[in-house]
């Protein structure tokens, strides 16, 4: 199972209208240099869990530039506003004058005062002639500002696709598309161990899931747009048949919808219009709703 969260959803310094007109522009650079800034980005703690898509943006938007031995190139304190990716030489990095460590070819630095809008965290300086590739502050959050409006975009028109959803406001639309999170299983994983308790709800965006197990309840198979809470699903194991997504939406962000929202994903109607396989199925669906309409 991997999780990708868009790193983005920090308060940025910029007004998200002012980002859709900036103009983003690219470089030309060699493949080795393509590879080392990909490399780089994709080995960096805080930056390995962006999207392929915004990798590659980040990387086609780099610029060069160098600085020669002694050289300070982020001073611990100021506002940040350039991420640099170290194509050539070393650097040191200290903090309140004591040494934290060196830094080599093919890493990513001054990624945090950007990332989290903070003032830089520790003084950069370099030890030897130094070629860089780097970023500035608006090019890079406006990649990460504009992936999250596409994908915000993209999960509200899913939303809108599905049925049990179809009588939401597009203001509640796009609060759920807001906190979904995507999760990607693979062919056979486990979503929901039989017995398992938790607190989370799924939307299903691509693929089919199998519910399985519980001798008297027949299998049953969910797909693109069927939606379960594990309150009723937690005495069901469900396994995957292909590779499919999963919109999640955990319980902690439940408490932001109003109480219809909450009600129809409990799936009052659902639950009562709905044919069962059995009256246990039934229970089981109606436990969830008085779960989920439970949540305040
Ligand atoms: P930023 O705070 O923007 O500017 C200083 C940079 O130094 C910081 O981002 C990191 O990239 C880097 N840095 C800070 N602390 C450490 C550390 N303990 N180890 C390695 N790098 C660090």
């Amino acid at each position: 199972r991997t999780k990708r969260q868009a790193i983005s959803a920090e308060p940025t310094a910029l007004d998200p209208s002012q980002l859709t007109d900036v103009t983003l522009t690219s470089y030309c650079k060699s493949k080795e240099s393509n590879e080392l800034i990909q490399r780089a980005l994709m080995d960096n703690d805080f930056m390995k869990h962006l999207e392929h898509g915004q990798i590659l943006t980040i990387m086609d938007c780099m610029h060069p530039t160098s600085l020669t031995k002694g050289c300070c190139v982020i001073q611990e304190g100021d506002d940040g506003s350039t991420v640099y990716v170290l194509e050539e030489g070393m650097v040191e990095v200290t903090k309140q004058g004591k040494k934290l460590c060196t830094i080599g070819q093919g890493k990513v630095f001054g990624e945090l005062a950007i990332l989290y809008n903070c003032t830089r965290t520790a003084t950069v300086t370099a030890l030897t002639d130094i070629k860089l590739w780097a970023i500035d502050r608006q090019g890079f959050q406006t990649i990460m500002m504009r992936t999250g409006l596409i994908k915000l975009s993209q999960y509200t028109d899913f939303l809108r696709s599905v049925p049990s959803f179809q009588s939401l406001t597009e203001d509640i639309l796009s609060k759920l598309a807001d906190v979904l999170e995507e999760t990607h299983y693979s062919d056979s994983d486990y979503i929901i161990r039989q017995g398992a308790t938790g607190d989370t709800f799924f939307i299903i965006s691509e693929g089919q899931v199998r519910k399985s197990s519980d001798e008297q309840v027949p299998v049953k198979t969910l797909s693109k747009g069927d939606w379960f809470g594990e309150q009723s699903v937690a005495h069901f194991a469900l396994l995957c048949k292909d590779i499919f997504v999963l919109l999640v939406c955990s319980a902690a962000h439940l408490h932001i919808f109003p109480r219809s929202f909450k009600q129809l994903i409990g799936g009052l109607d659902d639950v009562n219009n709905k044919q069962y396989d059995s009256d246990e199925v039934k229970a089981k669906l109606q436990a969830e709703a008085d779960y989920f309409s439970s949540v305040t």
